[in-house]
């Protein structure tokens, strides 16, 4: 029998978001079982309370009272549940660590997920953005979610095609927004490697220590680590959120304009369009490494915007307001937000 879920009040999660941002959840419920996560659902409908679903509070900025229910989804599990010599159909449940999520597929012999090695967070926030690196996204080895609607408490299923993935983007960040609660998601993984090394960082790295010899996935794995290590704040001891900006996409005009005057711009083309390095412009703009008050560019990687202690939400919405102005001031190009503010 499950015991009943624990509500909490006024519940500090300042240990609970990777920018180490001060707020209190007026209500906070920890589920482990998908009937606790109902019960939770039954108690913020009596209460009229809205629901803010939690994982490992890496993609959030949180504001200083969060009138809601913020429960943190704990569903753990992981399972194979099929396998031929071609693929390996994995389930991993909402709660589970992603990072942890891919070393155990690994050490299944299922591949394809080594690229998106050491990104934070949780198995079930990994869809509401389409999770990405190095040349990989999620949207590739997904095959379907599990999701709890809000209103109506029903399991419903989503395919790739159901989830309209994109970059850093999907279903659940428009049309159905806060309407789910993803419980599980299964992915098809490779039952053989084949390494994606399009990145050059990620090839030169690997082809530096392991030179022509065949590669394993624990390799590739290792190496992503290493130059994530190197060039990414570890959040346990500079609070961050990672990319604090998307990727803009400019069209052709927009770039010609651009290339005459900055011909060192980086830039990827994307069908028609090309999508320019964030990072890139707001180091150009002048602005890597610098701070005002407790928040600030990253030294190493101008994207990712930092915490040095005792900054709120409204802080690091300020300080990224100033960087999106001074860019679209700079370039004539918008930046866009890519984690998910709740004030
Ligand atoms: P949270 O921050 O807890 O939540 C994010 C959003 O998802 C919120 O809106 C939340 O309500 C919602 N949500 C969470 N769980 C559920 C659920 N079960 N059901 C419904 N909604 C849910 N991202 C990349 O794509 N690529 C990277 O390379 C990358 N690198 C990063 C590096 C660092 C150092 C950091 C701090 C972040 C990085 N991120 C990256 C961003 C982040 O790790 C991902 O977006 C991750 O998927 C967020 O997981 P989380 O569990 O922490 O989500
Ligand atoms: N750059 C600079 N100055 C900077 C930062 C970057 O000139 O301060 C240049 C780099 O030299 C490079 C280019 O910009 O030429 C791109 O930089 P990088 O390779 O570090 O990747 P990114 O585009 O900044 C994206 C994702 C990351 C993901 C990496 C690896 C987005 C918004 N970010 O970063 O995802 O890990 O590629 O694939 O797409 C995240 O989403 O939180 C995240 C960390």
């Amino acid at each position: 029998m499950t015991l009943p879920v624990t509500i909490h009040q006024n519940y500090s999660l300042i240990h609970q978001n990777t920018l180490g941002l001060p707020s209190i959840a007026r209500y906070y419920a920890e589920v482990n079982t998908v009937e606790e996560l109902q019960e939770a659902l039954t108690f913020a409908k009596e209460k009229g309370l809205v629901i803010l679903p939690l994982g490992g509070g890496s993609n959030v900025v949180l504001g200083d009272v969060l009138d809601a229910l913020v429960i943190h989804i704990n569903l753990k599990g992981l399972s194979v549940v099929h396998r031929d010599e071609r693929q390996v159909t994995v389930t991993a449940m909402a709660g589970e660590n992603w990072h942890e999520f891919v070393l155990w597929s690994i050490d299944q012999e299922a591949y394809g997920l080594e690229n998106l090695s050491l990104i934070p967070g949780c198995v079930g926030a990994a869809p509401i953005q389409n999770i990405g690196a190095y040349g990989v996204e999620i949207k590739d080895y997904f095959v379907s979610l599990d999701a709890i609607n809000i209103s109506t408490g029903d399991v419903e299923q989503f395919d790739n095609f159901d989830c309209c993935f994109g970059y850093r983007d999907s279903v659940f960040k428009g049309e159905k927004k806060d309407r789910y609660i993803i419980i599980s998601v299964t992915f098809a993984l490779d039952a053989v490697l084949s390494p994606r090394l399009g990145y050059g960082q990620l090839t030169d790295s690997l082809s530096e220590k392991h030179g022509d010899s065949v590669l394993t996935a624990l390799q590739i794995s290792q190496a992503v680590c290493d130059i994530r290590q190197q060039k990414l704040p570890d959040p346990k001891t500079i609070g961050n959120a990672g990319s604090f900006f998307k990727n803009p996409e400019v069209d052709q005009q927009t770039m010609e304009r651009l290339k005459k005057e900055y011909p060192d711009i980086v830039a990827y083309p994307v069908g028609e369009k090309w999508k320019l390095a964030a990072g890139w412009l707001i180091d150009r703009a002048g602005l890597r490494g610098v701070q005002q008050g407790s928040v600030g560019t990253y030294q190493k990687q101008a994207l990712v915007l930092v915490n040095h202690g005792g900054a709120t939400g409204s802080d690091v919405i300020a300080f990224s307001q100033y960087v999106l102005e001074k860019v679209k001031n700079q370039f004539g190009v918008e930046l866009e937000r890519e984690p998910r503010v709740y004030r």
